[in-house]
């Protein structure tokens, strides 16, 4: 297994899967989730829209859901759902929820690379430091050791965090 640290969009990311940081609605939105769309095309949200929902719910927080990836040079997308750090009662459990079924839809989908944004880092203001520890830590275990882990980040101080995240576990 490899850990990747890239400073870029992830819209870029030649991989087997790429994830992208959704709402429960799963019909696309702001931040990562509107780059997807934006250059997925309209077969991404066709098949968002085929996903069941229940109550206006696709993927519950810490859930996730895998779909064709449009015109990405991906397989799948991989939605999953993270935490709004603010507001929810154990939002360290959730993101790593979101990162392990993430991880286990790329594997039991035999995909063998997958794409990571910084998932609840922007509109749902999760520190990075403590999310790039729980993302790193998640990545590294037995469970995904066959995958090619890459982390699309958009900001230097990011790429930075993560860097710094994963060096600590090489200790
Ligand atoms: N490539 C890589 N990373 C990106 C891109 C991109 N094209 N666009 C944004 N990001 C980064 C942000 O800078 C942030 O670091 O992705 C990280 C996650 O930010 P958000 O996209 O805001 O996702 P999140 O914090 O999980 O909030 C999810 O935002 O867009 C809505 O529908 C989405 O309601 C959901 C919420």
């Amino acid at each position: 297994m490899t850990i990747n640290i890239i400073a870029g969009d992830i819209t870029t990311a030649i991989s087997d899967t790429i994830v992208n940081a959704a709402n429960s609605l799963m019909l696309g939105g702001g931040g990562v989730d509107g780059a997807i769309h934006r250059a997925a095309g309209p077969a991404l949200l066709k098949a968002c829209y085929e996903v069941p929902e229940i109550n206006g719910i696709r993927c519950p927080v810490g859930e996730a859901r895998i779909t064709e990836a449009g015109e990405l040079n991906a397989k799948y997308i991989i939605h999953t759902v993270g935490p709004m750090y603010y507001g929810h009662k154990n939002p360290a459990l959730a993101l790593e929820n979101a990162y392990r079924h993430s991880l286990q839809l790329a594997i039991s989908h035999q995909c063998q690379s997958i794409a990571f944004p910084a998932i609840s880092c922007g509109i749902y203001r999760y520190p990075p430091a403590q999310a790039a520890t729980i993302a790193i830590s998640v990545c590294n275990e037995a469970a995904f050791k066959q995958l090619d882990i890459s982390f699309y980040l958009f900001d230097q101080s990011l790429v930075s965090i993560w860097q710094q995240a994963l060096a600590e576990t090489e200790q």
